[in-house]
């Protein structure tokens, strides 16, 4: 991944393009491979061998006697060719400068690469009543993340948390509530046992079907405004909030609007009797639905046969409102695999409704989460409480603070309110990282050594990776050393020159990130970074040297941390100054 607005890359670029007609923007330049990495660029030759009808080596060397005639010109010290490879090295002063231009800012030109987007991102969406599962915690992170992505590039963002707060299911509760259930209760634990009184309903509904009638008669009263009902409602969904108020304030998140399905509940009948009117809906067992076989789809079921409104109808009705409320340019439902078909179907229905904005819609799904056998999982309903998963990361974070603070000189020691906080912030990024390390397809196994694990590919790892970098300017600057953006870095090693690269390139990967919405691309680079730092740590003096080359190294070292920094803020996760 390289980032091709790069000057030295465009002016390649240009060159090329001109004196090879044939060959067309854009040129597929790559990294140079680890076994090559005293080189900047690379150009694979065969694309242009195809056109050219020649090999790979003869065009690459062709392309390479035409770089090596302009060198000066282009800024290149070395062409060299390996099997249908041009790979090219770049006079030190021109990563040098385009490395300073970047001092002020790490992202550079992609601070407006989105501009004029307005992209709005539904994520978390937990149901209320129940507890806050570990799919939600998922859901949370990665929109959290992708919000902050798209801000980063210039889009304007609207972050919308789509409660489950409207189903028959509320029907349930309340009659479980009204039968088995009391205040006191409620307020002593309140989502926990509004779910208990949700298992409890189901058992006894097993029991005495008849219960079934009370919860739907409970329902219909809540639709039509009963004010027992409302009130039991909004008090259920009023103490579920605080609840999960309190993870995203300790995840360090936050939504524009948090707008339940039941707001769109009213616009329902509006949205059915356009798709009666486009004569999209057709009869089927009782039920009314969107045929939907010729998409090889099973219908979409609009009205259910008791005449009662699902799921699907209130995300149409919902995208409806939201196209015409915001104009969005895109919209992103960050939700769990397990609907892929839902959204398939929903978003189907709208492009049939004729919406051009429909093909703007995308599901941003994700995998599990899972847990060892025994472990953390099976309450009844296989829930995990979210909450005490974010309580011993915290815990087993602040175990592990203790015994490093512990083996520090005592004039370096953190203050035990210090070690709290830095303990809050290792357990949340701890989990944080976790979650969006790995790509978001993918299924993943819960498991506290990788997540805690300072040494590996791990949240704590950056985070410790950044107090290190701090660690080391501080002694820069105590032994006097001034440092400041103005120091270009002479990038005199290759060490020096594969993390000036790795910098470089930090742009483009964010831009990547958010094209595929996809946070774990930004997790694996600012892990690639640290190891591409480390190396550099290890086999260059950084403070020995005369003045403007150990300033320059400070400024890298300064610079390398910002990335660090800004990358791992993108997922959400801040960095102690010391640790
Ligand atoms: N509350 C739902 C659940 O927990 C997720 C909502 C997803 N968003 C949507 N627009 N359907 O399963």
């Amino acid at each position: 991944m390289i980032d091709r607005r790069l000057k030295f890359v465009n002016t390649l670029e240009k060159f090329l393009t001109t004196k090879i007609p044939e060959w067309q923007s854009p040129l597929p330049f790559e990294e140079p491979p680890a076994f090559a990495e005293d080189f900047d660029v690379a150009l694979p030759c065969f694309a242009l061998a195809k056109l050219r009808k020649e090999s790979p080596q003869k065009c690459a060397e062709w392309v390479s006697e035409l770089v090596s005639a302009e060198k000066a010109q282009l800024g290149v010290k070395r062409a060299e060719v390996l099997k249908g490879f041009l790979n090219i090295q770049m006079e030190t002063e021109q990563l040098s400068k385009a490395l300073g231009s970047r001092f002020d800012d790490p992202l550079g030109e992609s601070r407006t690469a989105l501009k004029g987007e307005k992209a709005l991102i539904e994520f978390s969406s937990p149901n209320i009543a129940k507890p806050f599962g570990i799919g939600h915690l998922r859901s949370t992170n990665i929109g959290a993340a992708i919000s902050r992505i798209y801000k980063a590039l210039g889009s304007e963002v609207i972050r919308i948390n789509h409660l489950g707060d409207w189903g028959t299911q509320f029907g349930k509760i309340i009659t479980a509530y009204k039968r088995f259930g009391s205040a006191e209760f409620v307020k002593g634990d309140p989502v926990n046992n509004l779910y208990k009184l949700y298992v409890t309903y189901h058992e006894k509904e097993a029991e005495d079907p008849a219960l079934l009638d009370e919860a739907r008669e409970w329902f219909a009263k809540l639709e039509a405004g009963d004010s027992e009902a409302v009130e039991l409602w909004k008090w259920f969904k009023d103490v579920s909030y605080h609840e999960f108020k309190r993870l995203y304030d300790r995840l360090g998140v936050d939504f524009d609007y948090v707008t339940g399905e039941s707001f769109y509940s009213e616009l329902m009948p509006k949205t059915i009797e356009r798709l009666e009117k486009q004569g999209l809906l057709v009869e089927s067992e009782g039920a009314r639905i969107v045929d939907l076989e010729a998409e090889g789809m099973p219908p979409c079921i609009v009205v259910k046969s008791d005449g009662s409104t699902i799921y699907a109808t209130r995300d149409l009705s919902t995208a409806e409102y939201r196209a015409k409320t915001f104009q969005f340019t895109r919209m992103v439902y960050v939700v769990g695999g397990e609907q892929i078909l839902h959204f398939r179907q929903f978003l189907k229905v709208l492009e049939k409704m004729g919406y051009a904005w429909a093909k703007n819609c995308t599901h941003v799904s994700f995998g599990l989460i899972k847990f060892p056998e025994g472990k953390m999982s099976s309450r009844k309903g296989n829930l995990v409480l979210l909450e005490s998963v974010l309580d011993q990361a915290e815990s087993e974070a602040l175990t592990i603070v203790r015994e490093k603070n512990a083996d520090k000189p005592q004039d370096r020691k953190l203050s035990e309110t210090e070690e709290a906080e830095v303990a809050k912030r290792v357990g949340m990024g701890a989990v944080i990282f976790f979650d969006l390390h790995a790509k978001r397809t993918k299924d993943i196994m819960f498991d506290w050594k990788t997540i805690l694990n300072f040494e590996g590919d791990s949240g704590p790892y950056l985070q410790y990776s950044v107090v290190r970098l701090n660690s080391l300017l501080e002694r820069a600057t105590t032994e006097g050393l001034k440092f400041s953006k103005k120091d270009i870095p002479e990038l005199e090693t290759l060490e020096e020159r594969a993390l000036a690269r790795k910098l470089l390139r930090f742009p483009a990967v964010v831009e990547a990130a958010a094209r595929e919405y996809e946070p774990s691309i930004i997790s694996h680079e600012l892990l690639d970074l640290a190891a591409v730092f480390n190396r550099f740590y290890m086999n260059v003096p950084v403070l020995k040297g005369e003045e403007k080359l150990r300033a320059g190294r400070m400024q890298l070292i300064a610079f390398t941390k910002s990335v660090l920094q800004l990358g791992l803020g993108l997922l959400g996760i801040q960095s102690p100054e010391r640790m």
